[in-house]
């Protein structure tokens, strides 16, 4: 008997949200300078600007934060988690950070230098903020379908292993620290990465002499997807894959925000006992103590849980069939979404859904604030905003694709959310003829522009 999926848990706890007007609306978007950041989560109905630290935790865990051991030194909650996260990853050397970027900048801050390149799978924005705030290169070795959104491939997050071996031959070896694989790709569309790919990979990092670490951020939605679509991995725990998975590597870097299931947290993770050492001074200098490195002992206890609940099947069928339920009602309604359905979110592809508005006019932007005004849902620009402008010429860098990003919060909505999503666009892609100006930007910072940047409408 073939049966839907269907949660594995039931609500012990509701939070209200606030319906407003669309009168309402754009009176506060204009107040925000048409940043869907700037806005109160108040004003907001259905908030989807991110799946970081927005998911709901269980009881298992606010149980587990009421033992938290807040101990500066030697935590048993740090204990705890270390050996959790030895079970789940197999690295040796662990150092809990605040969040994902944190673990970025303590360990770049121990292998990065000036005029280094970091081969990768599109990196995520804060990962090649911190590369290139320290003035070495992000070289992007995506596999091409990754930018062709209605290209279908099961592992859209892959590495083009051309593109690798190019760059790894022509850079000197000690100008290469390590390889990054973010897995799954956030920035191609919540893509996985296929466990052939990851061998792959790591034997060629492995022929230069190269570390290979990962960006882990939704390790456990990439294992899932390897679990569904990869030949001989259907019945292989999902535990077992992920372990499988980080054994082909050095190292990771961890946002726990997102497959940690918790609201705040991130950890270095790695084998190298030399890389290790080095890391551990910044993480004094920039965290805290190595034994709770920004976090406080409850958020180790119940991240310690969260691990262990978000590498459960049951939880990720649900998980990713609630982003997969709403993607195809959009297909269905023939709006252009990053194919196949990504893990955390659905990406819209704004360059097909509003080619009538100017591209140097962030039709993406354009795109998520017509979402907002029309029903109150907050998404993210995944397009040229965010992509910055190049830090040599100053000039807007137009990446491949222009997204909105509609992020699905873990444990969070229903499917009646998802219902009122698809409404809303289908009234917006109803009328997308008449879409013809964007924004102008008034005011940006020089890096990471996109949380704080100012707008006015053409
Ligand atoms: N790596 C990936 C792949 C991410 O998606 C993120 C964060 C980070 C690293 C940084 O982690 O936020 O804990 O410092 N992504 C969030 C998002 C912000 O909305 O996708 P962080």
């Amino acid at each position: 008997m073939n049966l839907p999926y269907a949660e594995p848990y039931k609500i012990k706890m509701v939070e209200s949200i606030k319906k407003s007007t669309v009168e309402q609306r754009k009176k506060w978007i204009k107040e925000a300078d048409y940043n869907l950041f700037n806005l109160s989560s108040d004003k907001v109905f259905i908030d989807l600007l991110t799946d970081s630290g927005t998911g709901a935790m269980s009881d298992n865990q606010w149980a587990a934060m009421m033992s938290g051991d807040e101990s500066y030194a030697g935590s048993a909650s740090f204990l705890k988690l270390k050996d959790v996260v030895k079970k789940i990853t197999g690295f040796s050397h662990f150092l809990p950070t605040h969040q994902g970027r944190a673990a970025e900048n303590v360990l770049f801050s121990a292998i990065v230098n000036e005029g280094d390149f970091i081969p990768g799978n599109s990196h995520f924005d804060t990962t090649k903020g911190h590369i290139e705030f320290r003035k070495a290169t992000a070289v992007d070795c995506t596999i091409d379908e990754a930018f062709d959104t209605a290209a279908e491939h099961p592992f859209k997050g892959n590495v083009d292993l051309e593109k690798l071996k190019k760059a790894l031959k022509e850079n000197p070896k000690e100008k290469i620290p390590f390889v990054i694989l973010t897995i799954t790709c956030n920035s191609s569309g919540g893509q996985p990465v296929s466990m052939q790919n990851v061998k792959e990979v790591s034997e060629l990092c492995k022929s230069y002499g190269i570390p290979l670490y990962f960006d882990s951020a939704r390790f456990a939605e990439n294992a899932y997807f390897i679990k569904k679509r990869e030949k001989g991995y259907e019945d292989i725990t999902i535990k077992e894959i992920a372990k499988e998975l980080f054994s082909y590597g050095d190292g990771m870097t961890m946002s726990a925000k997102k497959d940690g299931l918790v609201n705040m947290g991130g950890f270095i993770a790695l084998n190298d006992e030399e890389v290790y050492k080095k890391a551990t001074v910044f993480n004094i200098m920039y965290e805290g103590f190595i034994t709770y490195g920004g976090m406080n002992g409850r958020d180790m206890a119940a991240l310690a849980v969260g691990l262990d609940e978000a590498t459960e099947f049951d939880y990720l069928e649900s998980r990713i069939e609630q982003v997969s339920y709403l993607g195809e009602k959009l297909i269905e309604l023939e709006i252009p979404v990053q194919h196949p359905i990504g893990g955390h979110a659905i990406f819209i592809d704004a360059n097909k859904f509003v080619p009538t508005i100017p591209r140097n006019e962030y039709r993406a932007q354009a795109l998520a604030i017509e979402l907002y005004i029309l029903g109150g849902i907050r998404g993210v620009e995944i397009g040229t905003v965010l992509a910055d402008r190049d830090p040599f010429t100053r000039k807007n860098r137009y990446p491949e694709l222009e997204l909105v990003r509609l992020a699905i919060p873990r444990r969070t909505y229903s499917q009646n959310h998802m219902d009122y999503i698809v409404a809303v666009l289908k009234n917006i892609h109803d009328t997308r003829d008449q879409a013809k100006t964007g924004y102008r930007i008034i005011d940006e910072a020089p890096i990471m522009r996109h949380f704080t940047v100012k707008f006015e409408k053409i």
